[in-house]
């Protein structure tokens, strides 16, 4: 059928521990969250309490029809201090692994999203040379224990940092800094997100692959890879040069050094626009979702070209999703991006599957939890799940492989808190 998604093609949702689990009391973030005052806007708490969630949480994903559930084995708890291993953390995420694999579901462990244990923040993070051998040895411990998993992220958004970090730091005062920097016990280079561009090209490359050789060491089927944060990078007449330039600075340095992994993870939310004043922005007086992106659902198949373009890797799409209370938009963003992605595919483009980002609302960093982007709501009083509608849209396309699917726009769409309006700082 011509809407039909190449055999094999993975269907499923993302999420990443730090932003679900709750209490990650070791990890650098947790420290973060608790300076005063903090960057972080909100601390994550319990968050959606998903470690003791997990399989009751697996259990909904694979009854909506996704096949594949990406989620983080976190650093913090599995080496809590510097050698010192929890077995206690490593049988968890083993437990996690049987819980998909239970279901007829492909688990996908990514090793780092964003947060490191307290004590790689407090000697440096990614700023010290010792952090690649630090991550790998934590990566080979993980690896060795853990078995069921076909494919493994290393680093998510390794680039992220690359255009991240001015944007925050121009953010935030010196008032919030010194706190930020008395609660890490460091510098604030030493948290992935404001890692120093020097840090992350050399260190974080370095880290990912002697990562991506340990897992391989012990899983030699796997299939390992990084993902990267990729905007679709327009420009407006005039501004080609600065759109070029633009890549070249935060995407093109990573994809030369990925490119013969055995896929590279796309995550893309949105576009931006080079423009002739200097500055890139999305298109002026278009929609924008709840974290103030515009709502842009064809970038995610121009960002695959670009990068398949480039590298001629295989891609996964590891992240893309759209943040509101408008479930009913939710469910069109994915069909709009997913029909990019179907049309990227016939052109030759080889993605091999399709992560929703994220399966729960949950904690969305220093906006806290008022963005939603999950396909199931969750009550922060109950902890109950609320399945929404876009959840059962992108099941009937995973179950049939296809567009072409019964379509649920019946399903009345549900506003979780229509009358919480919003303006948080996201991360992006
Ligand atoms: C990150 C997620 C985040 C999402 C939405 C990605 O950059 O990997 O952790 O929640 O974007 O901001």
């Amino acid at each position: 059928m011509a809407s039909n998604f190449p055999k094999g093609f993975v269907w499923g949702a993302a999420t990443a521990a730090h932003q679900v689990e709750g209490g990650n009391c070791n990890s650098d973030a947790w420290a973060l969250e608790r300076a005063v005052p903090s960057i972080f806007r909100e601390p994550s708490g319990d968050a959606i309490d998903h470690w003791n969630r997990f399989s009751d949480d697996v259990a909904l994903l694979a009854a909506l029809g996704l096949k594949a559930y990406r989620f983080s084995v976190e650093w913090a708890r599995v080496e809590p201090e510097e050698g010192v291993f929890s077995q206690a953390a490593i049988d968890h995420y083993q437990r996690c692994i049987n819980a998909c694999l239970e279901r007829g579901v492909q688990p996908i462990p990514t090793f780092h999203h964003f947060t490191s244990p307290i004590w790689v923040a407090r000697d440096g993070g990614l700023v010290n040379a010792k952090f690649p051998e630090r991550f790998a040895r934590f990566c080979d411990k993980a690896a060795r224990e853990l078995s069921g998993f076909q494919h493994a992220c290393t680093i998510n958004e390794l680039n992220l940092p690359l255009f991240m970090r001015e944007k925050l730091v121009s953010a935030i005062n010196n008032e919030l800094k010194t706190a930020a920097e008395t609660a890490l016990g460091s510098s604030l280079d030493s948290f992935f997100l404001f890692s120093p561009r020097e840090a992350i090209l050399k260190q974080g490359l370095k880290a990912h692959a002697l990562a991506r050789d340990a897992i391989k060491a012990h899983h030699p089927s796997c299939q390992v890879g990084a993902t990267l944060s990729i905007q679709d990078e327009q420009a407006e007449p005039g501004a080609e040069a600065f759109r070029d330039e633009r890549n070249a600075q935060f995407y093109d340095e990573c994809l030369d050094a990925l490119k013969n992994d055995d896929f590279i993870g796309v995550q893309t939310y949105t576009r931006l626009i080079a423009r002739k004043d200097g500055t890139a922005t999305g298109a002026e007086g278009k929609p924008r979702t709840m974290i103030g992106w515009e709502d842009y659902p064809q970038a995610l198949a121009n960002t695959c070209r670009y990068v398949f373009v480039k590298t001629g890797a295989p891609i996964i799409v590891t992240e893309n999703g759209w943040a509101g209370y408008d479930d009913s938009r939710r469910s069109e963003f994915i069909r709009e991006a997913l029909a990019g992605v179907h049309e990227a595919i016939q052109e030759g483009v080889d993605i091999r599957g399709y992560l929703y980002w994220t399966l729960f609302d949950n904690y969305e960093w220093m906006s806290g939890y008022e963005p939603k982007f999950g396909l199931i709501g969750v009550d922060r009083e109950t902890q109950l799940r609320r399945i929404k509608p876009s959840a059962l849209v992108l099941g009937s396309i995973a179950q049939n492989n296809s567009l072409v699917a019964p379509v649920v726009e019946s399903v009345k769409a549900t506003k979780m808190s229509p009358d919480q309006e919003s303006s948080p700082v996201g991360i992006g």
